[in-house]
């Protein structure tokens, strides 16, 4: 069988999580929970599902608990063992084994690109990497990093996965100029970081999953400081795009922006209506309310 040529995947969770201070005073903003489960679980069993084995978590500063959430707790399970919890012991066994967890530092914040590249020797000189942010989770039967690794393997070429966005928020993302407005994937002509609307080549936001060539993540090593001293990923594209094809893939799915308190809310909403034990219930609670 042929074998896939992305195993590996980069997720920068070294950001200070303001936008939800204080509830990320003393606690990752990737720990926050939706119904049971920390925000990163998601975004890693997603990764898991689309083939991923090796997950490097790029952390900083107060991040520790992500790490334990991934690691044995002897005390843990052995309690659980002793009450007779073994399903609570399957599930806590099971994150653990989701993938091979490697952790990396940034030191100082100097941006997602900065932070990509501290994982740079992780992954070796003929590698594509998928690289997740942590703040978006795409609810879909079939992964969205698993379509975007599809497309991959069609052009092995890097893949950004983009959605269409109201005209009045291109200045909240990454927008990307196209080669041909049809379909679902599209050759990138360029990309301009969170325009005005009036100057927004496209409607085609960059959100947070893409999948990285090996020449790509070389220019952005790189790549200049720009504002605030920041290395941004979306610039070691940039440099590269008058000179290699680049994909954009509108994935299938519904995207939860987890970075934003009411993308936080809605996916609970979602993710509650879902609960095999709470649904129900849940379901009934909401129809109760008078809005
Ligand atoms: C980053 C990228 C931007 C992208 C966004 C998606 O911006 O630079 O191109 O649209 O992530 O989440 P940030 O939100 O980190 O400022």
């Amino acid at each position: 069988m042929k074998q896939q040529t992305i195993k590996k995947a980069i997720i920068p969770v070294a950001g200070f999580g303001t936008r939800f201070l204080p509830a990320t005073k003393a606690q990752p903003k990737e720990m926050l929970t939706l119904v049971d489960k920390p925000v990163i679980q998601y975004i890693i069993e997603e990764a898991v599902e689309s083939g991923i084995t090796e997950i490097i978590l790029v952390t900083g500063q107060n991040k520790r608990a992500i790490e334990d959430h991934f690691d044995r707790n002897f005390e843990l399970e052995y309690r659980l063992k002793q009450k007779g919890k073994k399903k609570l012991l399957e599930e806590i066994d099971r994150i653990t084994n989701l993938a091979n967890f490697v952790y990396v530092r940034q030191k100082t914040p100097l941006g997602d690109g900065h932070a990509i590249l501290q994982a740079k020797d992780l992954v070796d000189k003929d590698e594509s990497v998928a690289v997740l942010f942590g703040d978006d989770i795409i609810v879909n039967k079939k992964p969205a990093l698993k379509q975007m690794i599809e497309v991959y393997e069609r052009y092995r070429d890097p893949v950004i996965a983009v959605e269409r966005v109201d005209k009045k928020d291109t200045n909240q993302y990454g927008i990307i100029d196209v080669v041909d407005d049809k379909g679902k994937t599209h050759e990138i002509k360029g990309l301009v970081e969170k325009p005005d609307p009036k100057e927004a080549p496209s409607n085609l936001g960059v959100i947070g999953k893409y999948i990285v060539t090996p020449d790509v993540l070389e220019a952005l090593s790189k790549v200049k400081r720009g504002k605030g001293g920041e290395i941004r990923l979306i610039d070691g594209f940039r440099s590269v795009v008058k000179k290699r094809s680049i994909y954009a893939h509108e994935c299938e799915g519904t995207r939860f922006d987890c970075g934003s308190k009411l993308g936080f809310l809605k996916a609970t909403i979602h993710f509650g209506l879902n609960h095999k034990e709470l649904k129900k219930d849940f379901a009934k609670y909401l129809k109760s309310i008078r809005i």
